[in-house]
């Protein structure tokens, strides 16, 4: 079956408007969900297009079986993965399109018979995209490996590890320069060389940075595949390629600085500050007194439901434990006893962008209850009852208050200043930062220690029970 240029180009203009379109709308909890489905489309409509344009050169029996056994994995693994698995996933997915990218440079240039050197343009964006593929490719391998524990997620360094990665990148260039000018022009030799480099480049650039980085390093993987696939576009002459490749390329760029901004640290001290590979407590030594208050689950509902406003921060823990579906339903309680019930989002609780939102969302949380950091912070004043459930850094005021604390400066929900704060977690143990919490020993803070899910149950029904 052969397809116009004209109907190509037309339907690769309508998927580019669902991409730009669905993008736009992830940007509001309101209307992410219509996003997702927009953009779905769009990238549906873009696979049936190219797949019948392709087929004009490619046998049916390879393209369907392969565009179906995709699909097919790609669903099954979004819907088995864990919300807490979100990030290994995406890290995964990065992978296989930036692998992708990469593999399109090396056949185009395998293609080519040595002795017959591409214009600059091609030559460039096909060198660009395939180093940059083939290192988001690894990278994304090794940033999956440090999230599932396949590997220790610690950073992992050696001396003169910075200046061995410049070399890797020098080299890279010097191929990639030598690989189109000399006689053999494209040389294959060299541009798998130049692949080959660009491999090992990606693992030696992952492998400094501490697991719990990763998010930030994915989002930052996910531009570079962006970029890669912008760059494989122009060499296919597909403009469908080029379009979603540059706002993946955007979009994962902004994020990047987005998470970064979030936990006050510069990109440039998440990708080769090695966070994490020293104890991180040091300036976080608490000092007065340190005792620390407990509560029961009877006396937070009595507490909760004769008060008039409550706050509720869900943070990393809340997803361990899967506990959304039990908040849900205290809140639900709370409500039909006019208490006015809120959730404040951090922007970077959890694991992952929008960490909280999506799991909130599962539990049909309406999103009018949700409120972010900047515009919540000025009520912790007046709201009687904050419960923090499974959050430890996004709440510590030693961000506000201890210039010598690693997250100094990170902006933080100010639940310290409500009138009392009820935390829900299992131990004393600290969170990602590793550091001590000063909110856990404030006078107007009680713990509830114990699994979310449980305590949470237990919630639900000492609620019922209050008269
Ligand atoms: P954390 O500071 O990591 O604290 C999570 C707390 O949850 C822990 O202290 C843990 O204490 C508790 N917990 C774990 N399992 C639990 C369970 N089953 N039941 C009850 N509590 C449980 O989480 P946060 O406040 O959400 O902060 C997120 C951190 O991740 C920040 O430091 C942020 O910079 C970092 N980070 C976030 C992102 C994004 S984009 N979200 C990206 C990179 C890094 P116990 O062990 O005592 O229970």
């Amino acid at each position: 079956m052969s397809i116009s240029p004209t109907v190509l180009l037309y339907t690769y203009c309508i998927t580019a408007a669902c991409f730009i379109l669905g993008v736009r709308y992830l940007g509001s909890p309101a209307t992410a969900r219509r996003g997702n489905m927009l953009a779905a489309g769009g990238m549906a409509l873009a696979l049936v297009i190219s797949t019948i344009a392709l087929s004009s050169t490619l046998p049916w029996a390879i393209v369907i079986p392969a565009v179906l056994l995709g699909a097919i994995i790609g669903a099954v693994s979004a819907k088995l993965v864990r919300m807490t698995a979100m990030p290994q996933m995406v890290a995964l997915f990065n992978g296989m399109g930036a692998g992708t990218a990469a593999l399109i440079g090396v056949i185009h240039i395998l293609t080519t018979a040595e002795g017959h050197p591409l214009n600059t343009g091609d030559m460039l964006s096909t060198c660009l995209g395939t180093g940059i593929g083939s290192l988001s490719f690894t990278g994304s391998i090794i940033a999956y490996a440090k999230l599932q524990e396949l590997i220790k997620g610690r950073p992992i360094t050696f001396p003169l590890q910075k200046p061995f990665n410049g070399v890797l990148l020098l080299i890279i260039i010097v191929l990639g320069i030598l690989a189109g000018t000399s006689a053999h022009a494209p040389d294959h030799v060299l541009f798998i060389a130049l692949a080959g480099v660009s491999l090992i480049l990606g693992i030696m650039f992952v492998l400094p940075i501490g697991g719990a980085d990763m998010p930030v390093v994915i989002a930052l993987l996910n531009s570079f595949t962006g970029l890669a696939t912008a760059l494989t576009g122009f060499v296919l002459n597909n403009a469908i390629m080029i379009v979603a490749g540059t706002l993946v390329g955007a979009s994962g760029l902004i994020l990047t600085q987005l998470m970064s901004k979030a936990m006050n640290r510069s990109i440039a001290n998440i990708l080769f500050g090695a966070f994490g590979a020293v104890q991180t407590g040091a300036g976080s030594e608490l000092t007065g007194d340190l005792t620390v208050r407990r509560t029961t689950v009877e006396d937070l509902a009595i507490l909760c439901t004769y008060a008039q406003s409550v706050v509720i921060v869900p943070g990393y823990g809340l997803a361990v434990a899967r506990a959304q579906h039990e908040i849900k339903e205290v809140s639900d309680l709370l409500e039909e006893r006019h208490v006015n019930v809120r959730y404040a989002i951090h922007p970077v609780a959890g694991r992952m962008p929008g960490h909280m939102n999506v799991l909130l969302a599962e539990a049909n949380v309406p999103y009018t209850q949700l409120a972010e950091m900047d515009s919540i912070n000025p009520d912790f004043p007046q709201t009687d009852v904050v419960i923090v459930i499974g959050a430890n850094d996004v709440v510590n005021p030693a961000a506000r208050t201890n210039p010598g604390s690693p997250i100094y400066g990170m902006p933080i929900l100010n639940v310290d200043q409500a009138k009392t704060v009820v935390v829900l977690k299992r131990s004393m143990n600290p969170g990602f930062a590793g550091i001590d919490n000063e909110l856990f020993y404030r006078p107007n803070t009680m713990m509830l220690f114990g699994d979310a899910k449980a305590t949470l149950t237990e919630l639900v029904a000492a609620i019922k029970n209050v008269q």
